[in-house]
């Protein structure tokens, strides 16, 4: 779908390494480039009509990602740098604030590297217990793993709504609802979820969520904390600086602003946040239920193309995301992906900072297949016909 927006696929490229990044459309150049040539000031700190454009195309992009993912509130809505910077923000805002030493903290050992650090250094200044909800044979946490887990000192569950590994989709909405009849709140990494399937924050009652433009066909640099009102009002900045205090004196008397601004301290990435309007705009012209339905089927055809192939072993053929992670018997994955690149295709190799997997998957590294709305029949055609040719070429 949508092929002709993306100049970088003119030149032949097949790029299914999506987890990591999305490629751009040309409309976020664009937008963004118009933003640096013709009304470049800062926003929310000029009363003249170019710093006045600035921050009406800034907010128009936080009123945008509101409806995306349904929020109660704009001011729910914060603008980071990404989603490691969003579950940042929230653990050693929020959490650093609210937790004690006898809390326990469940997550799964398939969590990314951003959904793992801050927890062990906030758990290490704290000392409450970090436990991790088993995975099972599909190294997927399951409804009951995760009762199981449960008892009076649980305090939060952190979890990706989508892993960017085994790429299985969380039962958010059963998780959530358990979670909150054991009064937890619940972080939800969207990293690889917001971008590739519609996500309702007041459906799935989620209380903080994080994601990342980059992923999403946006810009790099840019991402979005999502809280409800009440919590983000209990969450202290970490960054603190200009735009965000109202009043403040030698005294060291300040008197903060309200949500969102207290959360965004400093000049943001005005650029980076008007052009991820533009690109959610775009998202919503093909329709998330359509991107999800057209990935779905795409990546069932993958996995039946990968089948024809004894060598390749398929670690998740059961999950239900548009990731597939393979290994080629015989053949590293750094090497496989060497393979591809020589035949201009980009796949990732490597542990995919979920570093913990390892121990559930009982393999170091694997090669992850990413697709998004942009790939294609004929180019899964193209990668499993390079791949039947492998025996050829020279290691
Ligand atoms: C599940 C998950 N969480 C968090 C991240 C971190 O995202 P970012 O690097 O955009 O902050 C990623 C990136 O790959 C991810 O896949």
């Amino acid at each position: 779908m949508n092929r002709e927006d993306f100049k970088i696929l003119y030149t032949g490229l097949i790029y299914f390494d999506n987890a990591a990044t999305a490629l751009k459309p040309y409309i976020l150049s664009e937008t963004i480039s118009d933003y640096y040539n013709y009304y470049s000031a800062n926003a929310h700190r000029g009363n003249y009509d170019l710093s006045l454009k600035s921050s009406k195309m800034y907010e128009k992009t936080r009123l945008l990602v509101k409806e995306f993912i349904n929020a109660q509130k704009e001011k729910e809505i914060i603008f980071t740098s990404g989603t490691t910077d969003s579950i940042n923000k929230i653990v050693f805002g929020y959490f650093k604030h609210h937790l004690k030493k006898d809390d326990e903290v469940l997550l799964s050992k398939s969590e990314h590297a951003s959904n793992v650090l801050p927890w062990f250094m906030l758990s290490k200044e704290i000392g409450f217990k970090i436990k991790y909800i088993p995975l099972n044979e599909n190294h997927e946490i399951t409804l009951e793993s995760l009762k199981k887990m449960l008892n009076n000192k649980t305090k939060v569950i952190a979890l990706a709504h989508i892993t960017n590994v085994v790429g299985d989709i969380r039962p958010l909405a059963e998780i959530i609802e358990i979670a909150h009849k054991n009064n937890i709140l619940v972080l939800v990494d969207g990293a690889q979820s917001v971008a590739h399937m519609p996500v309702d924050v007041q459906k799935l009652d989620i209380d903080f969520l994080a994601f990342s433009a980059h992923k999403m066909s946006g810009p790099t640099g840019v991402g979005v904390l999502y809280g409800k009102e009440n919590l983000l009002k209990e969450t202290t900045p970490i960054i603190l600086g200009g735009g965000m205090s109202a009043e403040f004196n030698t005294k060291g008397e300040v008197i903060y602003k309200d949500l969102p601004d207290l959360l965004e301290a400093g000049t943001p990435n005005i650029a980076g946040v008007i052009g991820f309007g533009e690109t959610i705009k775009y998202l919503n012209n093909i329709g998330m239920d359509k991107i999800r339905i057209y990935e779905q089927e795409l990546k069932q055809y993958l996995i039946k193309r990968l089948k024809e192939i004894k060598k390749v072993k398929i670690y998740n053929e059961k999950a239900n995301s548009s990731i597939v992670t393979i290994n080629y018997e015989g053949i590293s994955p750094y090497d496989l992906a060497l393979y591809l690149n020589k035949y201009n295709i980009c796949v990732r190799a490597g542990n995919h900072c979920a570093k913990i997997l390892k121990e559930e998957l009982n393999i170091n590294n694997t090669c992850r297949i990413s697709l998004y709305f942009y790939n294609t029949k004929k180019e899964v055609d193209y990668l499993i016909e390079t791949l039947k040719n492998i025996e050829v070429f020279d290691f």
